[in-house]
């Protein structure tokens, strides 16, 4: 990753985001000045990916500390529900906030300076994209060891959907994380990219990581998968989380699920990788996901240029929950947990 590409800079006490929506053409930053800017920011898809929202959401915390007079146990609260309520789906962002909580509830608890919680807020913040790199690092070698173990020393052919490199975790990255790895082991044949509609995280997010990374790949159009995978040209599928309920049944991108159904059908193994930040062991399946629903022009429309016809009706669900039972494997920074065995994922928790 290029130091121009990061895509949250906190510098001088100030909080850069990469804008993603002008990816891949243009790499521009926005200052994020305060707490709704940030929620904005997120909402709006400035910045995006389960890992790097929650990161931003510490930062813009941060922020709203600094901007207050005097701090209430209340008023943190009322301000961290407000972040949190910026994207529905991905647990990493509420995971985040609540910790930011803690840390307040706890600072005025022993009537900390308004100076000091915000530090130590940043500080926090500094910590997790630290932390997160390492657990990225030990997901893509356990990712690797799989491969290993299933194909040998050959080279692999790859498939992934959405975005999980380091525009949406921040470092190396989830799924994408273990497909770097893989290639910079000599490992990969070729990875066939999702272009992942309506937004077109792959076709404008992974594609320009893989690019920058030197990695062989194709975009593809998600409709293809089973033409790909039928012709056998697709080894493994790797793809990242959202939110991971207690049974393994994992949200992630609209269009992952589908993608697990075809891989099921042909005997292909599908993984997804994703922290621990994103287990909501809270809820006991899929069911009680909340799924983000997103406005219709990401459908109806192409960077403001109308495909479908005036009035046309579209649904715009931006994640699907892929079935426990689909998943031959998720990889966390404990190693690897197989769903379909009870209560594996509360065991390697808490391990
Ligand atoms: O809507 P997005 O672009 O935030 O969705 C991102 C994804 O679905 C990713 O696959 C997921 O957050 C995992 S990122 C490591």
């Amino acid at each position: 990753m290029t130091e121009s590409c990061l895509p949250i800079i906190w510098r001088d006490n100030k909080l850069y985001l990469l804008d993603q929506r002008l990816l891949p053409h243009e790499e521009t930053y926005v200052e994020i000045a305060n707490l709704r800017d940030c929620a904005l920011a997120i909402t709006e898809m400035v910045v995006r990916g389960a890992p790097c929202i929650g990161f931003t959401a510490i930062y813009g915390m941060a922020l709203w500390v600094k901007g207050q007079s005097k701090l209430s146990i209340e008023n943190c609260r009322t301000a961290c529900d407000e972040m949190i309520s910026a994207r529905p789906t991905a647990v990493n962002l509420s995971f985040e906030v609540n910790r930011c909580f803690d840390i307040m509830k706890d600072s005025i608890k022993m009537n900390a300076d308004i100076e000091v919680i915000f530090r130590d807020l940043v500080a926090f913040g500094d910590e997790q994209i630290k932390q997160s790199n390492e657990k990225n690092t030990c997901m893509a070698q356990v990712g690797f060891s799989e491969l290993k173990k299933l194909f040998g020393d050959r080279k692999w052919n790859l498939m992934t959907h959405c975005n999980t490199g380091f525009l949406a975790c921040g470092s190396l990255g989830t799924a994408l994380g273990v497909i770097s790895h893989a290639h910079s082991l000599g490992h990969v044949e070729h990875v066939y990219a999702d272009e992942t509609r309506p937004y077109l995280q792959g076709t404008r997010l992974t594609a320009f990581e893989l690019s920058k990374e030197k990695i062989p790949y194709s975009i593809v159009v998600e409709g293809a998968a089973s033409y790909l995978l039928s012709h056998g040209k697709v080894d493994a599928i790797f793809v990242g989380a959202d939110r991971i309920a207690s049974n393994g049944d994992t949200a992630n991108k609209i269009g992952t699920a589908t993608l697990a159904i075809v891989a099921s059908h042909y005997k292909v193994p599908f993984y997804v990788v994703a922290p621990i930040s994103s287990f909501d062991l809270t809820i006991p399946d899929g069911k009680h996901i909340e799924i983000e629903m997103r406005a219709i022009n990401e459908i109806t429309e192409l960077k403001g240029i109308k495909l479908a016809p005036a009035g046309a009706h579209s649904i715009n669900p931006s994640f699907d929950v892929t079935d426990h039972k689909l998943i031959t494997g998720i990889i966390c920074e404990k190693g690897l947990i197989t769903p379909s065995r009870a209560g594996d994922l509360v065991r390697v928790v808490t391990l």
